[in-house]
């Protein structure tokens, strides 16, 4: 690695590796996800990213280089953290919550990266990579935002949720309990996420 360009390569190689992982992960996480609005961003975010590795050839080609993958050890772990909600975890709108978590991770991993690859492109001059670089890094954010907005929902629905079982007469006391024991910690979590 002798020039910034030899650089902007490397960076290149592991994205490729990251969304090539991300392909892969994205259908399993789409059938573990419990919530429709979840499982249609999921979906549509895996045909952008399909769309985001072809992208990412045409920067490879606009550098004259091969495109090649050098294996993404953050993205492995991030979408192993993922993977591994669907296995510990039973489905339902707390796991929803989890899964968000772990693709925004993801997202943020990929807003990082690219924004790397488009400066490095900027300073070599390199307009149409930038032009594409550019384009996926809005689609990452795009994808960032939605999945705020399906997590505001899921909290609100987990909002009524606790509030309906407030309401309901208590027929046993150990739940009673329990639900007196749990209240103080729904409250701060329920306006933090009110707050953002
Ligand atoms: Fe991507």
């Amino acid at each position: 690695m002798e020039t910034l360009q030899d650089l902007l390569v490397e960076e290149l190689k592991d994205i490729y590796s990251a969304e090539k992982q991300i392909v892969k992960a994205l259908p399993k996480l789409v059938k573990g996800a419990e919530s429709d609005a979840l499982k249609q961003a999921l979906s549509e975010h895996l045909e952008a990213t399909k769309t985001q590795v072809t992208r990412l050839e045409e920067v490879f080609e606009v550098l004259e280089k091969k495109a090649t993958a050098k294996h993404c050890k953050g993205m492995e772990g991030l979408l192993a953290e993922g993977s591994d909600l669907l296995e510990v975890e039973k489905s339902g709108l707390l796991r929803d919550l989890a899964l968000i978590g772990a693709c925004q991770r993801v997202e943020h991993y990929e807003v990082a990266a690219y924004g790397t690859a488009r400066a490095m492109a900027e300073n070599c001059g390199l307009d149409d990579a930038v032009a594409l670089l550019a384009q996926t890094l809005e689609e990452e954010v795009l994808a960032d935002t939605t999945l705020s907005a399906v997590a505001e929902d899921l909290y609100a629905t987990l909002g009524a949720q606790t509030e309906g079982e407030e309401d309901r007469p208590m027929a046993a006391s150990p739940a009673k309990a329990n639900k007196a024991a749990n209240k103080p910690k729904t409250t701060p979590a329920k306006s933090a996420a009110a707050g953002r």
